[in-house]
């Protein structure tokens, strides 16, 4: 919505939610309070901030003014009733749909932007339908509802935004469908918007993600054959990605995907595929997640087994905690389940985080700061500084890629190691010359030493 205010002066982008803390914070003068760290974001917000992007509680009024509204809210898997562990939870893009039926005045288009399973935007218009139906006076209120999902990635968000692959905008209304093309067309080329039907366009979105995390798990599941064979995933990947028809990106082995989006959309794609009767189908994107829980799950197992079975009272440095590098977003992160089984090993865990805070942390892994858990005696603490924490450590674990972590003198650093002393590098930020002239044993993903 920042990008659409930033590109269109004469639109006025209201953003609405129920929680005041949040919109407190998008107002905020403190650019440091805005309550998502994305690169370029700040700008953007501040630059249009006050103009024609406002942030708002009053969710009656704009509704009321607005001739367009995005339903952007969270579609979370279901934890319980029909469905639950693989279902999206469309509870709160329903309330959504039943306040705009309350409020709206005249014709309003409403653009679901949330990732939503198929056929949401028929619920939408149910709800709406039966609102017009109440409504005396038919003429006042009428609606069109059309998807449009998004394809940013976190992290990334303002550069995919402004130089998207394509615009998708799914529909039946074609006056509507234009005046949504004629928003995007104001800086993206006319040939990258796409307009499909409705069940297309929200087919597509959940779709663009499963293939996306089959590539990270197929990749995954290849660095593990490369460990046993000798053969080395970093030539392997150059190799395959040469190959146009295969391509280079999203073909990058780690610890395994994180993020609010991946495993969600997989669920939710591997529950229709049974509501439909498709078991086989069903069963074969599940298996993207299962390749994804292993991934994590081997490299924890790999790090005890190294310390020949047991790291307790082992003090460990973890990189990264964030579930990809530019973003504060721990939803889903590897780093989750790979820390918390260690702890339940007994290790004493510093971990290190440029964007994420002891606090996020904390509530990631349901153990406080400090506090020693009652089996296994492990526990962990906030890394404030990656070079104190290091020393005397017994190891230290690369989880997230963030730049910052490339930069450190690696040489002084593991000069204070206690000896024996491990390097894991999940995310293959070195290079082998790099490590071999490290005077410490390591293990790489996807490789195995000289
Ligand atoms: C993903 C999609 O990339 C977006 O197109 C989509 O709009 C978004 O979900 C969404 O549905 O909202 P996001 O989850 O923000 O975006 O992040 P990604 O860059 O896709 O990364 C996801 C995970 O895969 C991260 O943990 C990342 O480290 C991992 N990954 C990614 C790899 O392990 N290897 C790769 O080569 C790429």
């Amino acid at each position: 919505m920042a990008v659409i205010s930033d590109h269109c002066q004469e639109i006025k982008v209201t953003l609405v939610d129920t929680d005041i803390q949040k919109i407190k914070a998008w107002n905020s003068d403190n650019p440091s309070r805005l309550p998502i760290y994305e690169p370029g974001l700040e700008e953007v917000v501040l630059r249009n901030r006050g103009k024609n992007l406002f942030f708002s509680t009053d969710i009656k009024n704009s509704i009321r003014e607005a001739d367009m509204i995005f339903i952007s809210v969270n579609t979370p898997t279901k934890i319980k009733g029909l469905g639950a562990g693989y279902a999206s939870d469309l509870k709160w893009v329903e309330s959504s749909a039943r306040q705009v039926a309350k409020y709206a005045d005249g014709h309003t288009i409403i653009v679901e932007k949330s990732t939503v399973p198929v056929r949401t935007a028929e619920l939408i218009e149910n709800i709406l339908n039966e609102s017009q139906k109440m409504n005396q006076d038919l003429d006042k209120k009428t609606f069109s509802v059309l998807s449009s999902p998004e394809f940013l990635a976190e992290g990334t968000a303002i550069k995919d935004l402004e130089n998207p692959d394509r615009v998708l905008i799914g529909g039946s209304d074609k006056k509507a469908m234009n005046l949504l093309s004629s928003i995007y067309k104001r800086w993206i080329p006319e040939e990258k918007i796409l307009l499909t039907n409705v069940w297309s366009s929200e087919l597509s979105k959940l779709i663009a993600n499963a293939f996306l995390a089959q590539r990270v798990s197929s990749i995954n599941s290849i660095s593990a054959l490369c460990e046993s064979t000798g053969a080395d995933i970093k030539e392997v990947v150059k190799a395959i990605g040469s190959d146009k028809r295969i391509g280079e990106k999203f073909l990058s082995p780690g610890p395994g995907f994180g993020g609010s989006c991946f495993k969600k959309d997989i669920l939710n794609l591997v529950y229709i595929c049974r509501f439909y009767g498709l078991e086989t189908v069903a069963n074969y994107w599940e298996q993207i997640l299962y390749i994804n829980v292993w991934q994590k799950k081997r490299i924890s197992t790999l790090i005890i087994e190294k310390f020949f079975g047991t790291v307790s009272n082992k003090k460990i440095v973890i990189l990264g905690f964030a579930f990809k590098s530019f973003t504060n977003d721990t939803r889903e992160s590897p780093a989750i389940e790979i820390v918390k089984d260690l702890i339940e090993n007994g290790a004493n865990l510093f971990i290190n985080d440029p964007k994420v805070s002891a606090l996020q942390i904390e509530k990631e892994i349901g153990l406080k700061e400090l506090e020693i858990d009652q089996f296994s005696s492990g526990s962990w603490q906030f890394s404030h500084d990656v070079i104190s924490s290091a020393k005397d450590s017994d190891a230290i674990v690369l989880v997230t890629e963030w730049n910052e972590y490339k930069e450190i003198n690696w040489k002084e650093l593991t000069a204070t190691m206690r000896k024996p002393a491990w390097i894991f590098d999940t995310r293959i930020i070195f290079s082998k010359e790099e490590l071999n002239c490290l005077d410490i044993n390591y293990w790489q993903l996807g490789t195995i030493k000289d």
